[in-house]
């Protein structure tokens, strides 16, 4: 069984995603922030912004999921420390330990600036929509810059809304379900064919924004639709900013901040050892009875 790190493991993602994996991997999940362990899995507290850190946490890995990170527009010192400085440690201290494989959560605000109108695929100019958006742009570059000159093998998903259910009109276009997202992941941890590829992290929505055929070319089958909560979602839904109305990042194209939903710590905990146990495994049941998020 491959043992895959999971970092920013204590988010909304990465509880979603431990939840799918469980018992497929052995998994070690790593946060800033304690967490709820949902198997037997390992926990490491580590601050990825500290390069000893990202050193002692993917040491031993098969490969790694780097979900950690600021996750939503705000203050810069907050994005340079977590997605700029934090990312480049992961990649670099996986390069060191010789970890090849990396899956990398960007998302659809590194092209959020395209209007509604227009179809995208995998090659667009990028277009971000804040500095959120520019963060995860740097992101997709070091995996690039990785993948060509240390021969790591990168999977970058440019992910819409990850949820049980769409929340508004744009989440009905960018939905991505639990069970989708531990899908593609599962292609970006095992694919034997992966250099560096971006592919869009969404369900197999009837609304969706995005020509996924990158996706499709590697295998990936979403089993999830947001069309049938189409009518009840148009039904609620109330006129919005223009701006935000018009582009696939929606208010992220007008807004300076969105709030933060794993603030940070003033100052990080100490790190402590690998610890194990806990039981229980639990597998999210698809689409529905599931929490609502407002972001992304
Ligand atoms: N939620 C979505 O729908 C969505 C959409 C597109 C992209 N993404 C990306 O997926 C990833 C996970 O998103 P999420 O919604 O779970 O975010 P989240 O804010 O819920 O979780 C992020 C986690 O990263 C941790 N973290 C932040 N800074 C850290 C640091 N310096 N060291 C260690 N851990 C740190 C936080 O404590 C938090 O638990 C993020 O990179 C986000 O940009 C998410």
């Amino acid at each position: 069984m491959k043992t895959i790190l999971i970092t920013g493991a204590a988010g909304d993602v990465g509880t979603h995603l431990r939840r799918e994996l469980a018992g497929k991997y052995r998994i070690r999940a790593s946060d800033l922030r304690s967490l709820k362990k949902i198997s037997s899995e390992a926990f490491m507290r580590a601050d990825i912004s500290r390069m000893a850190d990202a050193l002692r946490i993917t040491r031993g890995v098969d490969a790694i999921v780097h979900l950690g990170g600021y996750s939503v527009e705000g203050p810069w010192e907050g994005i340079l420390s977590a997605n700029i400085v934090g990312c480049y440690n992961v990649f670099e201290a996986a390069r060191r330990n010789g970890v090849k494989r990396i899956v990398f959560p960007t998302s659809n605000h590194a092209v959020g600036f395209y209007p509604r109108t227009q179809t995208i695929d995998h090659r667009v100019y990028i277009k971000p929509d804040s500095r959120y958006g520019v963060s995860k742009v740097f992101g997709e570059a070091l995996g690039s810059l990785y993948a060509d000159k240390y021969g790591m093998q990168v999977f970058c998903m440019r992910i819409g809304n990850v949820n049980a259910l769409p929340i508004d009109k744009r989440r009905l276009s960018i939905l991505l379900t639990p069970r989708d997202l531990a899908q593609l992941v599962t292609i970006g941890i095992e694919h034997p064919d992966i250099r560096f590829e971006i592919v869009y992290g969404v369900s197999g929505n009837k609304r969706s924004w995005y020509d996924n055929s990158n996706a499709a070319r590697l295998g990936y089958r979403p089993e999830d639709d947001s069309e049938e909560f189409a009518a009840e979602v148009l039904a609620r839904e109330k006129p919005g900013d223009p701006v935000a109305e018009m582009h696939q990042g929606g208010v992220f194209c007008a807004v300076e901040g969105v709030p933060n939903p794993a603030p940070l710590p003033r100052r990080a905990p100490k790190a402590k050892p690998a610890a194990s146990a806990a039981t229980g495994k639990s597998r999210t049941p698809p689409m529905r009875a599931r929490s609502r998020r407002r972001r992304s």
